[in-house]
């Protein structure tokens, strides 16, 4: 995700805030810029790439003179990474700069009322809007124009402003996207995250939803959103730099797990609408959609295991004929492809060799790609026809949590939109998916709470040699998922079965205290996977469940069982994966393994 910084006070304000945004590297990001006001003017530096070149341009800092000025380090989400598109952005007399961290999810329907009032726009960024925003309601007085744009803007924001005819001031308000202020000896300052002001200072305010914080050299001032001043206590961060990357989490893996519910929220959120699925990324008329007849999902990993969820989800919602295919077998295995089929490709990096050569494949045989990626600008989003993003943020960790989940989204609301084209789906079905769809997130925040239980029950595996996970259906995708987590980051031999499959071959290698984890979320088969998990325990396996709240009669067969809450059939992949997620994690810390950068893997696998 983006990081902002804002620095005023008696020193020059580039080098700040350029060590700022070294301090939020970590985050990840394609392009980087500063705006500093020298008491009379805004002048602004902002280029794509390393922030190594930003420091170039400015010659470390010393080309923008000032104390007053915002920063940026942007992981770009509407539009590619390019100068034009980095931020700070601006309005056209260059008065007003905006940073911003977050997703503004109306901003086409203000482009378009901004335009028609006869504002031109330099980028293709949804932050651009809120610079010209402000320039129609400023009048002379800030904060003003700044409660009348929240009141307009949808979506989530850290913002830092500056206005040129306010000279060493600093405006900031979040909503949704973190935000923090700060005191030193030498000015006030603020920024996304603790790191990028650890050095000037330890005193930090969190700034809540929806206030608003005003600075200058000699202090600061916090608003509400109705303009009120209110009175914020400064916290003292005891962290040091390396725990603050990581927001007090012990790994980003971790972190990450934690970031899933405003992640699925992020890219569920502007998609739906009016008891609709909109996803006009798609580039797909209903005409279009209605003229698939076959659906491929090619993918590598986990990446692979969201399609196997979708395939189930895509056939029972929009009855679509779906295949899936592991990336690196597609292209070799001739597939049958045709004008009336649609490959969708998913990939969090985008530059997955396999998924890539699968992609280039099938439009050499002119089939329609469409991209789930979440890198925007990446090879394959560059190279589908089209691309569904999902808004995960940038993901540090090798293993993939956040954003398999926010792939899983983009998935069900395909499936529901093409069932919505297809017209195989009520609207009352069409409402039950979507609040359940909503509620997710507070799910997903429910089973985050079970951390302490998953890590003493982890703690009793960590000298494990092979642990199975089984599931039917659905809950077959699942074990595949839950599977991979474990070995690769502890290290230990797993392999997920076709629970119905083990008794053909697999089921020799059970013994006594083998840890079978069987995953029982499709009511439909309960009865069918509680008979498999009888099998394993009968030849000694120690059975852990993961099933749906009140199907309490797994407790008769299973030793250990977790429960995920009550959701649509098809989205329980997006609850079961959580316990799992977390098991893997502690085995592995358990281990000592390093979890964040696992042996022999990389985060994005480039070749072939
Ligand atoms: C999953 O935890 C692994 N990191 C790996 O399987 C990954 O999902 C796979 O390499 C695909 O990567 P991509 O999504 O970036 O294409």
């Amino acid at each position: 995700m983006c990081g902002i910084v804002g620095y005023t006070g008696n020193e020059q304000a580039a080098p700040v805030l350029l060590d700022g945004l070294d301090k939020l590297e970590y985050r990840g990001y394609d392009s980087a810029g500063i705006a500093v006001c020298d008491g009379e003017k805004i002048r602004i530096t902002k280029a794509r790439g390393r922030l190594k070149i930003l420091r170039e341009l400015t010659h470390d800092g010393r080309m923008l003179s000032g104390t007053c000025g915002i920063g940026h380090t942007r992981w770009a989400t509407h539009g590619v990474p390019s100068n034009e598109n980095a931020h700070p952005h601006f309005n056209e007399a260059g008065t007003i700069a905006v940073v911003h961290n977050g997703i503004i999810e109306n901003y086409q329907k203000l482009r378009n009322m901004l335009t028609e009032r006869g504002y031109a726009f330099a980028s293709e960024t949804d932050t651009e809007v809120v610079a010209h925003l402000l320039d129609y309601y400023y009048k002379g007085d800030p904060l003003q124009a700044v409660l009348k744009m929240m009141n307009r803007v949808e979506g989530s924001y850290a913002l830092g402003i500056i206005f040129q005819d306010q000279p060493g001031k600093i405006y900031a308000v979040r909503k949704d996207s973190p935000l923090i202020a700060g005191t030193s000896r030498d000015g006030n300052l603020i920024a996304s995250d603790v790191p990028a002001i650890l050095k000037y200072t330890r005193d930090v305010y969190f700034i809540q939803n929806e206030e608003i914080v005003c600075m200058d050299a000699e202090g600061l001032e916090f608003f509400n959103i109705d303009g009120e001043p209110i009175w914020k206590e400064a916290v003292t961060i005891q962290w040091d730099v390396t725990a603050a990357e990581k927001a007090g989490y012990e790994h980003f893996m971790l972190k990450e797990i934690y970031e899933q519910p405003k992640a699925v929220l992020d890219t569920l959120n502007p998609r739906i609408r009016d008891g609709r699925v909109e996803i006009e990324e798609l580039g797909m008329t209903e005409e279009e959609i209605r003229a698939v007849r076959k659906i491929f999902i090619v993918a590598c990993g986990s990446a692979y295991h969201t399609g196997v969820v979708a395939k189930y989800v895509f056939e029972g919602l929009a009855r679509i004929p779906t295949e899936v295919d592991l990336a690196s077998e597609f292209r070799y295995r001739n597939p049958i492809l045709d004008s009336e089929t649609l490959v969708i490709v998913v990939s969090q990096s985008g530059e997955t060799a396999d998924t890539l050569a699968a992609l280039r494949e099938a439009k050499r045989r002119g089939v329609r790609v469409l991209g789930i990626v979440n890198v925007v600008g990446s090879s394959i989003a560059r190279e589908a026809d089209n691309v569904m993003y999902t808004w995960a943020g940038p993901e540090i960790a090798v293993a993939t949590t956040k954003a398999y989940s926010t792939q899983l989204i983009a998935e069900y609301l395909l499936a529901i939109r093409f069932a919505q084209a297809r017209g195989v789906v009520s609207q009352e079905e069409t409402d039950e998916m979507l609040a359940e769809l909503r509620r997710l997130p507070e799910h997903i925040e429910m089973l985050l709470g079970h951390k302490e239980k998953l890590q003493r029950f982890a703690n009793r595996y960590i000298a494990a040699r092979d642990v199975f996970f089984i599931g039917r259906g659905i809950d077959y995708a699942i074990s595949l998922e839950g599977s991979l987590k474990l070995k690769e980051v502890s290290y230990i031999h797993s392999e997920a079965y076709a629970a119905g499959e083990l008794k053909h071959g697999t089921i020799s290698l059970i013994e006594e205290g083998t840890l079978v984890a069987a995953v029982l979320t499709q009511e439909d088969l309960y009865k069918k996977a509680v008979s498999n998990i009888v099998e394993v325990k009968t030849r000694g396996a120690f059975v852990l469940a993961v099933t749906n709240v009140g199907n309490t009669e797994v407790e008769k067969a299973a030793d250990y069982v977790i429960y995920i809450p009550e959701t649509y059939k098809y989205f329980t992949t997006s609850l079961a994966v959580i316990p799992l997620q977390l098991f893997a994690y502690y085995v592995a810390i358990g281990k000592g393994c390093d979890v964040d950068k696992p042996r022999n893997l990389a985060k994005s696998v480039t070749v072939e």
